[in-house]
């Protein structure tokens, strides 16, 4: 089967084709970062209309590269949730329309569920039970996978996401949008001891977690470290490198208890934060010496992206699940509620 997969819930459009027996045969990002840098965060209105200026040139080219037609489809995938209502309806209208006027079926991919398969689409992907660490701009959750949609919420953040908390703390530097990548950036050329960051929530029992405070303590210590208003570079990278090390130390600390408390060997990354190279580094340590071992996609399938939708799709459609001719999303759609393939 072989599956068109369109990703547009925030701010990138992603476009692949995913062939059941052949693997990804293609896939294309457009990233809205220009769009949206001068005003330090997404606009939903903006990211909307530039998802209608790229989605239709985008499978084109996707097409174009796999060698295929429209005609050679055999199903399409699109992210109906959650994300931006704007956005999602793009891909949604799109997707779904192509499929009817094809006469193909077509089903909305929950957007982490598409993150949570991602490692799937490596060479070696990881068997179930795994479980698997969430972290993007707007979900901190750790899940337990028995099976694709047999998932339970282990613990999640109680306030901002951790990549929210990154982007948050790097507009507080005054860097550019997105943050997350160039507050690591930076960090990597501070001294992560000099200031020491909270590792919240890590010192009681459970699998939340919670990462408001790391703002405001990323306030605080630019309050006190800016010379009129000004931040010296070096007191910039080392903030960045202790806020990363804060954020990473209390991911691990969890990840490391989730395995523990339910006895799974298997670890797996995904989401936008998942591209954090310390973490990477961080967790793959700490998981071997519990003798378990650590999966994550790619880096360019860590961020949003076609491929992990068309993945996450085709297991739905090989299933026999469809959508209806209504184009409906769901900008907020807890993963908890999703079944397994083929079960409603
Ligand atoms: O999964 P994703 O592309 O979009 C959402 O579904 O949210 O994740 C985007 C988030 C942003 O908050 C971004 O700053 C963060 O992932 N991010 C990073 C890195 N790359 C992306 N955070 C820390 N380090 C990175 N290298
Ligand atoms: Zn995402």
């Amino acid at each position: 089967m072989r599956v068109l997969g369109l990703e547009t819930s925030c701010d990138e459009t992603g476009v692949a084709v995913f062939d059941t027996d052949r693997g990804l045969l293609s896939h294309r990002l457009y990233s809205q970062i220009a769009v949206h840098a001068e005003y330090g965060g997404v606009v939903p209105e903006l990211a909307s209309r530039d998802h209608v200026r790229k989605t239709l040139p985008l499978i084109k080219e996707a097409l174009a590269e796999a060698e295929l037609t429209v005609q050679d489809l055999d199903a399409v995938a699109y992210t109906s949730g959650p994300g931006l209502v704007g956005a999602l309806l793009v891909g949604a209208c799109a997707g779904r329309s192509l499929a009817w006027s094809l006469g193909i079926p077509a089903v909305g991919v929950h957007h982490m569920e598409g993150h949570l398969l991602a490692p799937m689409l490596e060479d070696n992907p990881p068997a179930f039970p795994f479980i698997a660490l969430l972290v993007s701009g707007g979900h901190t959750q750790l899940v337990q996978v028995d099976g694709i949609g047999e998932y339970t919420l282990l613990g999640e953040s109680l306030d901002d996401a951790a990549g929210e908390a990154f982007d948050k703390a790097a507009k507080m530097m005054g860097l550019p949008y997105p943050g997350g990548p160039a507050l690591s950036a930076l960090a990597a050329t501070g001294d992560d001891q000099r200031f020491r960051f909270p590792r919240p929530m890590t010192d009681r029992p459970g699998l939340d977690f919670s990462f408001s405070g790391l703002k405001t303590f990323t306030r605080t210590t630019i309050l006190q470290q800016a010379v009129d208003g000004v931040l010296a570079d070096s007191d910039k990278a080392d903030i960045a490198a202790g806020f990363e090390a804060a954020v990473v130390d209390t991911l691990t600390i969890k990840c490391k208890r989730a395995l523990k408390q339910t006895g799974i060997q298997r670890l797996i990354i995904a989401g936008g934060v998942g591209a954090n190279k310390r973490l990477r580094a961080q967790l793959k340590e700490a998981v071997e010496s519990l003798g378990g071992e650590v999966c994550y996609p790619r880096l360019e399938f860590c961020t949003d992206n076609g491929a992990m939708i068309a993945f996450a799709g085709a297991q739905r459609l090989l299933a026999g699940e469809s959508a209806d001719l209504a184009v409906s999303v769901v900008p907020r759609w807890p993963m908890t509620e999703l079944n397994a393939p083929g079960a409603g």
